[in-house]
């Protein structure tokens, strides 16, 4: 939520501040501003609505200068607006601050600065971080940025420039992500990798509690205590086509096509010689799971979804009772955890502060904490006991796909592995399924391959409905879930998952002529009562679309239109299964002339609770 860009070097910082916003802006839409000093003083431009609002204006009247903040918002507190939009200064104008996160006791420091003459212009939480720096302001900025942090309680990473300070940047971070990029000559910091990757791939992770300042010299980092620390420097592997759109008309397509590749950068690297599952930065023996007696699988959005699966092959291949739920619930629900517990912990960016704070409460109550993310050296994979990250590359896009398949291979290597390492899964049945595992990138591509014109198809059909079910039994309904917040989030068609058996309890008194219903069928064993239930709804004057395998032909005759797609194992059938409403979901919106990578209302990366 929200992303912040700060530059200091030789170069123009508008140009580059403006870039590396424009990689950021799956954080945030609704509004963006910049803040760079100059020879004539500091100077601040903001503007509601889309990035390029602020760039046409830019264009018009540019701001030279070679150092600079700048901040995309997603709002919290105050509407999208010029005024609520960042950055914020104290009342002269001197000192600029850009946030990311929440301030939770900004009303508090609110008062007290009003009462000591203060007055404020927007209805924001991140104000007061302005005038507060100013209230401690004497020359020095890091002094004044180390006082006012002293006063704030929340989330926050923060990026500062004082008018009288034209030559440093001061940033800090608690909770929400920020990263410094090491140029020669410039210095960068961000609140994420693609963002200044086009100019250096040096990179700091920072930590919490981490201050740095940026001079044009170099950069010193002060750890909690406010001590000088080192830090590790990072070379980032990736190049920069893979944070850009290489051809493809947009982010999210480009990563549901990438997803075959992504599934092998994720099983491949991870073999040994004899060709068996090799974790590399997983540490758990034999003995560690003999003694887990319970597993909790937690995440949000997809990274749910695909922890429900999880818990399917947990159970399976582990024989552990296990429990998946939302994180953000996980702290409210009654658990039993203690040292015997493993939570696993599912999260693409790594900094969704809600599955961050399960993850936190839990690991205080003793739990072993393995996390599956998919960007190392975030703040999940460094609170963690052990990580698997899964390597799909960058995801921009801000409906989640190929951070889902690859959750998916994440599951499927880690219930192989431990249950072979437990005794729980016999050689030969290891052997088979990973055999299988190893060939399902082949099956994702011909699906993608066989699916996308009748995706177009579908999507032509279902785009002026207002409401729309998708429907699945065991790990299909699991599937369900993921295409109906696909649907919702991108096409904005009101669109609920539900049990195929559980209907008949209530929500087929929703279906009426025309509703369109989407069947999951491809699990072996539940295929016929699931084509039960689609003639229920059928009768009722439902438009059914079903999705099974090949050898099903004969749902044809029972659904208006019917998607097949290739077969495999019921285990790996959410692979294949979910190809379809990823696409369906992609096309829907685009019919609808939908901002298919930057849905309204959402951001890709949630740091607020
Ligand atoms: C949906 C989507 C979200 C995320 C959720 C968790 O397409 O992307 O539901 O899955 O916000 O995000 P991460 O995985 O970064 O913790």
């Amino acid at each position: 939520m929200c992303g912040i860009v700060g530059y200091i070097g030789k170069g123009n910082a508008q140009e580059i501040i403006l870039d590396g916003l424009e990689k950021l802006e799956y954080r945030g839409y609704d509004s963006a501003g910049i803040a760079i000093i100059n020879k004539s003083g500091l100077k601040t431009r903001k503007k509601v609505g889309r990035l390029s609002n602020l760039a046409n204006d830019l264009k018009g009247d540019p701001i030279n200068g070679d150092v600079g903040i700048g901040h995309t918002r997603w709002a919290t507190h105050g509407a999208p607006s010029d005024v609520n939009s960042h950055p914020h200064t104290n009342m002269s104008g001197s000192i600029a601050v850009v946030h990311n996160g929440i301030i939770e006791n900004y009303r508090s420091i609110k008062e007290e600065l009003v009462g000591l003459g203060y007055s404020f212009k927007s209805e924001t939480d991140t104000e007061v971080v302005a005038h507060l720096i100013d209230y401690y302001y004497s020359g020095d900025l890091l002094e004044a940025v180390f006082k006012a942090e002293d006063r704030l309680k929340g989330a926050y990473a923060l990026a500062v420039i004082a008018k009288d300070n034209p030559d440093e940047i001061v940033a800090i971070r608690h909770e929400s992500p920020l990263i410094l990029g090491i140029g020669e000559g410039e210095y960068f910091v961000a609140s994420d990798i693609p963002a200044i990757l086009k100019y250096t791939n040096k990179m700091v992770y920072l930590e919490n509690k981490d201050t740095i300042r940026l001079t044009r010299n170099g950069y010193k980092v002060y750890g909690p205590d406010r001590m000088e620390v080192k830090r590790d420097i990072n070379t980032i592997m990736w190049d920069v086509e893979a944070a850009s759109k290489e051809g493809f008309e947009h982010f999210m397509l480009k990563e549901i096509y990438q997803q075959p590749k992504a599934i092998d950068e994720t099983l491949f690297r991870r073999l040994d010689d004899d060709g068996n599952i090799y974790l590399e930065n997983i540490k758990i023996t034999k003995e560690d799971l003999n003694n887990i007696d319970r597993i909790y699988i937690v995440g949000c959005g997809t990274a749910y979804h695909a922890g429900l699966i999880g818990r399917y092959l947990f159970q399976t291949f582990l024989k552990v009772n296990t429990i998946t739920d939302i994180a953000s619930e996980f702290r409210y629900n009654e658990h039993y955890i203690d040292e015997r517990t493993l939570v696993v912990v599912v999260s693409q960016s790594g900094e969704t502060l809600d599955t961050l704070t399960a993850l936190k409460d839990a690991r205080e109550k003793g739990a072993r904490i393995l996390s599956i993310t998919n960007v190392v050296g975030s703040s999940v994979s460094r609170e963690s006991n052990d990580v698997f990250y899964t390597w799909a590359g960058p995801e921009i896009a801000v409906a989640s796909t190929k951070a889902y398949t690859t959750q998916l291979v994440a599951f499927y290597m880690l219930a192989l592995h431990f249950g072979r390492l437990k005794g729980t899964l016999e050689d030969e049945c290891y052997d088979e399924i990973l055999e299988e595992l190893k060939g399902l990138s082949q099956k994702v591509q011909l699906t993608l391959e066989s699916v996308n014109e009748s995706s177009k198809e579908v999507a032509n059909k279902i785009k002026d409905n207002h409401s729309l079910f998708y429907l699945g039994r065991g790990l299909d309904y699991n599937t369900a879930l993921e295409g109906a917040l696909k649907l919702k989030e991108i096409s904005y068609i009101h669109t609920e998952a539900f049990p195929a058996g559980e209907l008949k309890h209530g929500t087929i008194a929703l279906i009426e002529e025309g509703t369109p219903v989407i069947a999951i069928a491809t699990q072996q064993g539940l295929y016929d009562k699931m084509v039960s239930n689609i003639k229920e709804v059928k009768a009722r004057g439902a438009f059914v679309i079903g999705v099974t395998r090949h050898r099903n032909r004969d749902l044809e005759q029972v659904c208006d239109y019917t998607i097949f797609i290739e077969e495999s194992f019921n285990i790996f059938m959410p692979l294949l299964s979910v190809i379809f409403p990823q696409l369906l979901s992609y096309h829907t919106s685009l019919i609808k002339g939908n901002d298919v990578d930057k849905p309204r209302n959402l951001a890709k990366s949630v740091t607020v609770e």
